[in-house]
């Protein structure tokens, strides 16, 4: 994947506090801290020809780009685990076969939604690690999903639970283990039609594009004991060219879940 090149600042109301944060993460993620003296963000990108910068504010870390503002929060995940609780079936859940206690390897976590909700529904006996080759999202959702000021205690547990390693997950899954995770889900870039929401088009650009191969499905069948899970949009021709036969989803979402059974099930 092509990175965008990054720089760090703080916002205009420039605390010492603000600023060592600031030097820090520039630290961590190897690219150059930019004193922001009263500049507006464009001058900066301008004048250091950078294409994203980490903006650190009394109220959060982001990443602003020409497309918008990319932070963590975890809105929609809070809305799908309220209606798992109303008793509403969630498609995601329903496909990977969770139950409490279940190991889930996340290969493409992006904003963490599918992940906490996954960790809230195995619950404390459960493990979920998240996986992102974009060390930008890695960060900023890795430090959103440890730090997030999350009111409701059970739903704060699962953002907390969450385990983010950047990691391409080709590489990862080699590497592992057969019957390492119960379930293996991917829910890749490549099928988002464009501009369908600002805080994707935002993501767009921080993201690693790249589809699916079918040999990353095969690492992932040794990998997972249950199932293999992973998230299309319904009319994409993408899970018959991976080799899904079994797909889950309603029969109006937009979205489905191609289904294979690991090594155990
Ligand atoms: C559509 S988003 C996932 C959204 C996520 N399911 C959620 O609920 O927020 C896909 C993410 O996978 C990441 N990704 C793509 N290829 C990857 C790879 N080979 N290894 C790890 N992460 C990858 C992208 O950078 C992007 O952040």
């Amino acid at each position: 994947m092509r990175s965008l090149k990054l720089a760090v600042t703080t916002s205009r109301s420039q605390t010492s506090n603000l600023v060592c944060q600031a030097r820090q993460i520039a630290w961590e993620l190897k690219v150059p801290y930019i004193g922001r003296d009263g500049r507006s963000l464009e001058a900066i990108a301008t004048a250091h020809k950078v294409e994203g910068i980490i903006v650190v504010s009394p109220q959060r870390v982001s990443c602003v780009t020409r497309a918008g503002e990319f932070f963590y929060h975890p809105s929609l995940a809070r809305m799908r685990i309220k209606e798992i609780n109303n008793g509403k079936t969630d498609q995601m859940i329903e496909a990977m076969s969770i139950s409490p206690g279940n190991t889930v390897l996340d290969c493409t976590m992006g904003l963490g939604t599918d992940a906490v909700v996954a960790s809230y529904v195995t619950g404390a006996g459960g493990r979920l690690v998240g996986l992102e080759s974009s060390a930008v999202i890695a960060f900023l959702v890795g430090r959103g999903l440890a730090t997030y000021p999350e009111p409701d205690r059970d739903i704060a547990a699962a953002l907390r639970r969450v385990q983010v390693l950047q990691a391409d997950h080709r590489e990862y899954l080699r590497m592992l283990a057969p019957g390492s995770f119960d379930i293996v889900y991917f829910d890749p870039m490549f099928r988002l039609p464009r501009r369908k929401s600002p805080a994707i088009n935002v993501m767009r650009t921080l993201a690693d594009p790249d589809s699916l191969e079918r040999e990353t499905i095969h690492l992932a069948l040794k990998v997972a004991v249950k199932r293999v899970v992973v998230k299309e949009g319904r009319d994409s021709s993408e899970l018959r060219r991976l080799g899904f036969k079994n797909i889950y989803g309603g029969r109006y979402a937009p979205v489905v879940y191609g289904v294979m059974d690991g090594q155990g099930a």
